[in-house]
């Protein structure tokens, strides 16, 4: 008698579906991604069209082993191999310089290319056993939350998409730290999942950042991650305690540790704390911002493209 795992069984499904230019939304260990393969016309134009995405915001594509870089890039900066062998797989996506082989139109008509290699192991597995590279922006409709979980993806895409793996909670819970390599010097275009601290302890250098204002990535221009409940923010206790009095159902958010009346948060329950709001009818969302809140930069970078 043969049998068959159930992993088994979404995983042929899922490189059917692949294969054929339709779109598989699956776990990683940031957020759920939106995959299709990459360089497939059927597949890139579902992409934008199921999220509702400006077409001029590129994708991510995502490698199943570090070797597939060299096919998708002109050359090999400096300090790529540092930070593949200390951060893929992981939360890191690298900008590079496209290879002019790929077609413009697969990359936003930019001369660049973005590249993460995830390490959730049915990610991993699904990408490796297609075997081609796949583009998965985050499985959320434009604007929304990311997704961290499969309710998450089926709430926004349900009906649009014809699979949805689910892999439980996402462990880190916002999306990858965004570095491109593509200038004099690696630069930070988005924080995220890996710490600036923790990229510039490989480097031995510093990142440099966006300047105020100016927009490096383009997908940094749009608002994000905005639940439609309202988000205020406070700086103390009392002033945020003053405007709950106030209202009928209100969300309170505390960073780490919880006071009586809130609910504690971190990277990796934020967006699922967005979302449960938006669903329970929620007044407002009030957020304590502490000092060990302010010093987080990718967690305070979200919160505030929430809010924007
Ligand atoms: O953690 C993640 O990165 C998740 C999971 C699913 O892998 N993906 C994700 O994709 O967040 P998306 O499409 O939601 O965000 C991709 C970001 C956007 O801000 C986009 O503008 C930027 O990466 N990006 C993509 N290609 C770029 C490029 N060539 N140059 C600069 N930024 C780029
Ligand atoms: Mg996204």
């Amino acid at each position: 008698m043969k049998t068959e795992t159930l992993s088994q069984s979404y995983l042929k499904k899922a490189i059917d579906l692949l294969l054929a230019g339709e779109l598989v939304a699956f776990p990683t260990e940031t957020v759920y991604g939106l995959g299709g393969l990459f360089q497939n016309e059927k597949a890139h134009r579902a992409v934008y069209d199921v999220k509702g995405r400006p077409q001029d915001n590129p994708l991510i594509v995502h490698i199943g082993e570090v070797t597939w870089i060299q096919d998708l890039v002109e050359s090999l900066p400096p300090y790529w191999d540092l930070l593949t062998q200390a951060f893929f797989p992981g939360p890191l996506t690298l900008i590079f310089k496209r290879n002019p082989s790929i077609a413009p139109s697969f990359c936003a008509h930019l001369s660049t290319i973005a590249i993460r290699m995830p390490s959730h192991p049915m990610a991993l597995q699904l990408i490796r056993e297609v075997g081609k590279p796949l583009i998965a922006p985050s499985a959320n409709l434009s604007g929304k939350p990311s997704p961290t979980q499969a309710q998450d993806v089926e709430e926004d895409l349900g009906g649009k998409i014809p699979l949805i793996i689910d892999g439980g909670l996402c462990a880190v819970g916002i999306e990858s730290t965004v570095v491109s390599l593509v200038g004099d010097q690696p630069t930070l275009l988005r924080p995220g999942g890996i710490s600036k601290e923790a990229i510039e302890h490989v480097l031995g250098i510093r990142l440099l950042q966006p300047l105020n204002g100016k927009i490096l990535s383009p997908g940094m221009k749009y608002r994000h991650y905005a639940p439609k409940t309202p988000i205020s923010l406070f700086s103390s206790k009392e002033e945020l305690l003053a405007h709950v009095a106030c209202e009928k159902k209100p969300l309170i958010l505390s960073y780490e540790a919880a006071f009586k009346g809130s609910t504690s948060f971190n990277a990796a329950n934020l967006y699922a704390l967005f979302r449960e709001a938006d669903r329970n009818g929620a007044s407002s969302i009030a957020i304590l911002m502490s000092e060990s809140l302010l010093q987080n930069e990718a967690l305070m970078n979200r919160i505030q493209k929430a809010i924007s």
